[in-house]
């Protein structure tokens, strides 16, 4: 009997999924990818290539400039750190004109200003540039990610089998666990296995990563953003039930303060990101950022609706003729009433700004001791208001308007 009840927990532990206790909110920091892209020039480009000194800069940046302190902690390498071959003994090695120093001692720079170290791998042959993929070598890569003292794993999927990543993506999650060393696991399993037309097993997803990615990689335009907020939109009932404390669903990078969007359309993206809960991840040249889109980026209170502890996923709860409105509950609660973050967004372009009149009733705010209402953006604080009161916003073409309905407890 007592033999019995030893192998059903042995069993037990082993079928248990990630539990790495990471990510309870969206991950935030910075990560290179969309702003940086593949860039290896280091003759040519010393400033703007992949190499240690771009991610000391950004480091330094994070925390002088005040993102630190906003929430943003993992500095994130992405793609196109390796020397193109591993070491004779099957070690990854990261390009030595480049990173002279090696990673650990990038691991230790980001490290030893308070903030955490984030890489890049690909569960496959190659990553989607051309460099040596974990294929292979899992338990290796896995094991040096914890020497490296990596706090975040990002494993992407080119050159691998869609069909092959459940068992692959979650082997690889279990190894990490292995380590001992707490890494925080984001995956793009799903979206490859909806590119192959396979329908991914999101209680699989959730249950071995931190966060995954569902849709394309995010590119510099109002376009791509309008794009991705379609698919969370469109997809939303498959979509967000899967998100949680520890569990997220990864809309992509931040592009704000990049080339492609205006500042109205900079706000829209960091508004619906928060809406959904995403990760917040700047890509974005921060020696160079102009004032308007750090703020953007630093707007607490918008990060704390981000970073609800509820962590529960926003959804699209109207949309007509141009018009959306994006609705998240958040905390505090009064009994089964939720607080609100709610997103106006104009998606026309006719050359003037759009009226929205709601009730808050027709918003799902129906507590009758009220809610009160501030504006995100503008600071505007509306007082309490109650389920039948009309409000009116009025939304700019491609932009946003964001408020947040506190409920109110009786007197
Ligand atoms: C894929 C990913 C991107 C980025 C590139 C790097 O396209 O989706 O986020 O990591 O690979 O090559």
């Amino acid at each position: 009997m007592f033999a019995a009840l030893g192998i059903l927990i042995l069993i037990s532990t082993s079928c248990y999924g990630l539990d790495n206790g990471l990510a309870k909110t969206p991950p935030m920091g910075w990560l290179s990818w969309e702003r940086f892209r593949c860039n290896t020039d280091c003759v040519n480009d010393p400033e703007n290539c992949i190499s240690e000194k771009l991610f000391q800069t950004m480091t330094d940046l994070v925390v002088a400039d005040g993102y630190a302190s906003a929430g943003y902690e993992f500095i994130n390498i992405d793609d196109c750190w390796l020397e193109k071959h591993r070491s004779h003994d099957g070690k990854l090695l990261a390009d030595r004109q480049r990173f002279p120093n090696g990673i650990k001692a990038l691991s230790d720079y980001i490290h030893s200003r308070g903030l955490k170290f984030g890489i890049y791998e690909d569960y496959g042959n190659f990553t989607c540039a051309g460099y040596p993929g974990i294929i292979g070598y899992e338990q290796e890569d896995a094991f040096q990610f914890a020497e490296w003292n990596v706090d975040y794993v990002k494993l992407d999927g080119c050159y691998s089998l869609p069909l092959e990543m459940d068992l692959g993506y979650s082997t690889f999650g279990k190894l990490l666990n292995s380590t001992g060393k707490p890494m925080v696991y984001s995956c793009s399993w799903p979206v490859y296995q909806i590119y192959a037309g396979i329908q991914p097993n999101f209680s699989a997803v959730k249950t071995y990563c931190n966060l995954w990615r569902n849709y394309d990689d995010i590119q510099d335009s109002w376009t791509s953003v309008e794009n991705i907020i379609d698919y969370y939109g469109n997809n939303q009932d498959l979509i967000a039930p899967n998100a949680g404390p520890g569990h997220w669903n990864d809309p992509d990078m931040l592009i704000i303060g990049n080339f492609g969007l205006s500042y109205e359309q900079a706000k829209t993206q960091f508004a619906i990101w928060s809406i959904l809960a995403a990760p917040l991840l700047m890509s974005v040249d921060l020696r160079t950022i102009r004032p308007q889109f750090k703020r953007i980026l630093q707007n607490r209170k918008i990060i704390a609706v981000d970073q609800d502890p509820l962590g529960i996923q926003g959804r699209r709860i109207y949309k007509h003729k141009g018009i959306e409105i994006w609705s998240k509950p958040i905390g505090p609660l009064y009994e089964n009433f939720y607080s609100y973050a709610i997103a106006f967004i104009n998606r026309r372009s006719d050359g003037t700004p759009s009226d929205i009149s709601v009730t808050l009733k027709e918003l799902g705010l129906i507590n009758f001791n009220g809610y009160r209402v501030e504006d995100l953006y503008e600071n505007v604080d509306y007082g309490v208001l109650y389920p039948n009161t009309k409000i009116k916003v009025k939304v700019n073409p491609s932009g946003v308007v964001m408020l947040k309905g506190e409920v109110q407890f009786p007197n």
